[in-house]
Formats: structure tokens, sequence, C-alpha cells
């Protein structure tokens, strides 16, 4: 049952193809439908034509794992930004029988890596050593997270890439959004590859050409027959090690190799009568909504109103003392023992709280990390959910906008550049302007810290809520605030997603906010104290609210307005 509109987007002049009637549903011609209610499955991803791979998938029986593998295939061919096999990702899940799930497959440094790799003989760091280029790369991890997420699918591993390798071989065409991304990195593609990869077109990418990815999908076809093997080993292997041979990159075949997904124990916790389940380190996404969610929790912040400034500012304090604490505390759980436990303890929160004046900014120089005894934004998601009572939320990403840059010459797939998420100096701020210390400096194998929340709610033991979001430091604040319009304010899955978003992180100590945040609001924040800095979009968040009715399910999907994001379902 579809409860909106589909929105067309795409007329039908291809490149070199004949036009086909607007209404006809194919690669070369479809809608962005942004809702949909649905009974027996719902996929929200950041690309239509994924979102109908998954729907497909459940369909034919696969369940919402197998649809989220089929997904993520999907995206590294229609969503190359972001989408990807040279990345890595989380995926969060709450299985029919009860289960809930993490699977960690975040990019590693690799073995030649060293803590001051991307300093200069001063000291200073080069931030396009570690946003640029092959040596930005980690070790990528989604071809290990998608086979470590397939003993928990239903469908053969062949029938959920098929859809990837059709794509990248036939091609589709692309959005408006697309092509004009595309033509923003013309040069960087040229600067970062030696050979011409499939995103680089001389008279510019227009609104509907197709984009054909014939090397991605030899490299999609390995994998199918090869399994993980026919990434980390064989040709793959080789195509990445030759690649890092260009450009002074340090990924060697005993890297891949030596790659593994990671099963974690997931944050659960309860918030008001309900169950959030979400990702541990090393993400500090699920850490974040756990302390955010807490710190506000006794406050009252259902009665003072949506979007008012005394809601804001509570939760901007809030989210100011989690990324203190995250600056000082959050790494690879592997590498540093971070005092978790004691993070989200209530307590520990409460004493947080304790300078907390409300109608008073606070103030980054004075709120540090919290203190113990010695111990030791190019993103995307993906939310499903299907008739059987499974959901399953992953994050994924490759960090910038095409990572990297660089596509792997002959295996046509682009790098991440993930190495930037790890504190190249202490005190030195990432591309999100996100800090780090010792926790989370460079050490080889070990992983870099995310911010990315893949989130899953249960109320009373019942499936209630799939959401998450990309946006580098900005996913936990978004997933909070995604979160408290659904539980506090009540607000509908489309305005918890849609309306505007603001973010604090410690450090810089300003309030972000959406150019549409209601101006009542800052002006009333700026009179108590904050600096207030409008940006651009925050989050592109995929929700699915999900109501038990008898043995039914119904599925209410939502796809942010902010991109090309789509919600399908059946
Ligand atoms: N690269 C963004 C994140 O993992 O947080």
């Amino acid at each position: 049952m579809r409860a909106f509109i589909a929105v067309p987007i795409l007329m039908v002049m291809l490149t070199g193809r004949s036009c086909r009637p607007s209404n006809a549903e194919s690669p070369f011609s479809y809608t962005i439908q942004k809702s949909v209610v649905a009974g027996n499955g719902a996929v929200v991803s950041a690309h239509p034509l994924a979102s109908r791979v998954g729907v497909e998938i459940l369909k034919q029986g696969g369940n919402a794992v197998d649809a989220a593998i089929a997904v993520q295939l999907a995206l590294a061919v229609v969503y190359p930004g972001a989408g990807n096999i040279g990345g890595g990702g989380f995926m969060v899940a709450h299985l029919q029988d009860g289960r809930n799930i993490a699977i960690d497959y975040r990019e590693a440094a690799p073995a030649a890596a060293s803590r001051d790799m991307y300093l200069d003989s001063s000291g200073n760091p080069v931030m396009s050593l570690s946003q640029r280029g092959h040596l930005s790369a980690g070790v990528p991890g989604t071809v290990a997270g998608l086979f470590a997420s397939l003993k928990y699918g239903s469908l053969p591993f062949e029938n959920l890439i098929r859809p990837a390798i059709e794509l990248a071989e036939k091609g589709f065409a692309i959005t408006a959004s697309e092509a004009n991304g595309l033509n923003r990195l013309q040069e960087d593609f040229k600067r970062y590859n030696s050979s011409k990869t499939a995103f680089e077109k001389e008279s510019g990418w227009n609104t509907n050409d197709t984009l054909l990815q014939p090397e991605l999908a030899e490299t999609l076809k390995r994998i199918r027959d090869n399994g993980q093997k026919g990434f980390y080993e064989g040709e793959t292997a080789r195509l990445i090690v030759e690649e890092m041979k260009k450009g002074n990159g340090i990924i060697t075949r005993d890297d891949l190799m030596n790659y593994a997904a990671k099963e974690r124990t997931p944050v659960v916790f309860d918030y008001k009568g309900y169950t959030l389940v979400s990702m541990p380190l090393p993400s500090s996404g699920g850490i974040i909504i756990e302390q955010c969610l807490k710190m506000i929790e006794n406050k009252g912040i259902e009665q003072m109103g949506f979007h008012s400034a005394d809601a804001v500012q509570l939760m901007v304090e809030a989210e100011r003392r989690a990324y203190a604490d995250r600056a000082e505390y959050m790494g690879d759980p592997d590498f540093y023992k971070a005092p978790v436990a004691r993070l989200v303890e209530a307590d520990y929160l409460e004493k947080r709280m304790a300078d907390f004046v409300p109608g008073k900014a606070g103030s980054s120089e004075s709120v540090k990390a919290g203190q113990f005894p010695k111990e030791s934004e190019e993103t995307t998601h993906i939310s499903i959910a299907d008739k059987w009572g499974n959901m399953v939320a992953v994050t994924t990403t490759l960090n910038d906008h095409y990572g990297s840059r660089t596509v792997v010459s002959g295996a046509g797939f682009v790098l991440n550049d993930e190495m930037d998420d790890f504190s190249v100096k202490p005190g030195v701020p990432n591309m999100y302007g996100a800090i780090g210390t010792e926790a989370n400096a460079i050490v080889p194998g070990k992983r870099m810290l995310s911010s990315m929340t893949p989130t899953i709610i249960l109320k009373e033991n019942t499936p209630f809520l799939v959401v998450g979001t990309p946006g580098g430091t900005t996913i936990p604040t978004s997933v909070f605030q995604s979160i408290v319009n659904v539980i506090d304010f009540k607000l509908s899955p489309s305005d918890a997603v849609n309306k505007p978003k603001f973010h604090h992180q410690w450090l810089p100590d300003e309030v972000f906010v959406e150019e549409d945040f209601p101006a009542a609001t800052l002006d009333s924040l700026r009179q108590m104290g904050y600096k207030i800095t409008p940006r651009g979009k925050i989050g592109r968040t995929e929700m699915i609210k999900i109501k038990k009715e008898g043995q039914e399910y119904r599925l209410e999907a939502v796809a942010d307005h902010r991109g090309d994001d789509a919600a399908e379902g059946y």
C-alpha cells in the first residue's frame, strides 16, 4: 500500500539510448518515493534503485539481512560516492528469534601505518595525505562484512549480488545530484588516478546520462564466484596492491588476507520504556546516544516543546559533554581500553549535567571530558524491516564523498579515505572538526573511531523503529534528535526525519543549525550565550516505524527529503 505518490525525477534522454516512457520503472527511468506504508517489508536507502533491489529480495522470500546485503552491493554501483566495496561499515540487527547482533567491518590501518605518518618533518599535519589519494585508504572491510552477515540471511549469495552486477554491467541513469557531484570531482579524479575512471566525462555529466562500470562488474563477478577471497585474494587483491604502488599507498596483500569482520556485543539500554540497540566501539555512536538520552531522561523534555529553545539547549549541553568524552576516551576497543561502563553509569551522567544551567550557555573551556580513576561525510545508511520481525540497520562509508577519490584501476571501485578518522595528531581536528587523543591514535591493524550509529528500537520486546543516517560527527546527534522527536515529541516519522536539525560536538563550541531552523528559537539561544552557525544540510535519515497489529506488522518507511533517498515496500 503506497501512502505517498512517487515524485518523477527522471525524464529519459539517455546517452546513446532511445527514449522510454517516463513511467516505466527501469534503471533508466525511475521515480523517487519518499514514504510508503507496507505490510510485508520495507527498505529505505540513499538511492531508489537500491531500495527497489532490497524489496525484490524480500519478495523472493529473503529476510531483512538478505535485503541489507543486496542493497549494500547495489549502492556500491548506483551510489558510488558512499555506497562501496572499498570502504567499511557496521550492521546492527534484531532477529526474529530475539537476538540482537552488531557486525563491525570498519576499515583497519595497514601494517605499515604509523602514528605520525601524516605529519611533516616539523610535526605539522598534512591533511591532504590523510584525506585524499592512496595513503588515505584503510584496509577495506565491506566485503568481509557482507560475508559475516550472510549466515543470518537465507538466500544464496549469488541472488543477492546479481542485481548489482547487472546495474554495473548494463548501466543506469544518474540523478541530477549524482551528475552535479561527479562534475564537482572531475579534477580530483584526474589528480588521484593514473588511468581514466568510469566517473570521468570530458563533456561533463548530465541528469539521465548512463553510468556504466564494466570493471566493477568484473570485480563483483569475482566476489560472486570466489566469495570473500574474490576480493581479499587473487585478481582483485593483486589490482589493489598494484594501485597502491602507483600513489605511495601502503596496503599489502597480507593486509588484505588478514582482514576480518568482527561480531561485537551491541550497546543495549532502556530509555523511557523503550529498548535501544546500537553500535558499540569502534563506533562512538551507540555510547554517545546512550549518554545523551540518559542525560536528558529526567529533565522533562517532552513538556518543553519541539524545537523550543529550552529543549534545544538541553540537548546541546548533553551533546557537548558526550563529545568531550568521545575525544578523550573512545577508540578501537581491541587497542585501547575505554571506560565504557563508567561512561554510561547513571551517577556519572548525573554528575556530568550538574553544572547545566537552564537558560545559560555552557562552555567547552570549562566542560572537559569526565574524570575516572585511571584504567585504561560521506556515508550512507540503510533501514530494513521484514514481515517476520527482523530489523536491520546498516551504516557504511567511504568517509568523504567518493572517499580518497582513488579508483582501483582494473577493478573499478573507489577506495576509502578513512585513515582521516584516526587522530593524526592529538588535538588536531579531522575533516569533521573532531579531535582525538591516544585512544584514537594510529596503530597498525587498529580500526579508526567512527560516529556511525545504526540503531534499532524495541518496545516491550516488539520491533518499533529502525533508524540511522550519514553525516560524520553529526550522525549521533541526528540519530539522537530523531529518537527524541519520535519518543518525546511524538512527531510522525516524516516530521521526525525532515524537520531542521542542529548539532554540537564540544569543539568547536558552536551550535550548528540547518538554514531553515526556526529563527525565534535561534534568537533565544543567542540570548542564552550560544554561538549559532548556520550550515548546509545535516543528516539523510532513513527511518522505519513499526507497529504490530495482531500477528502482522505495519511498516511506515520514510526517506529523508535532503537527498535522492527513497523508501520502498510491499
Ligand atoms: N567516516 C565517518 C564515520 O565513520 O564516522
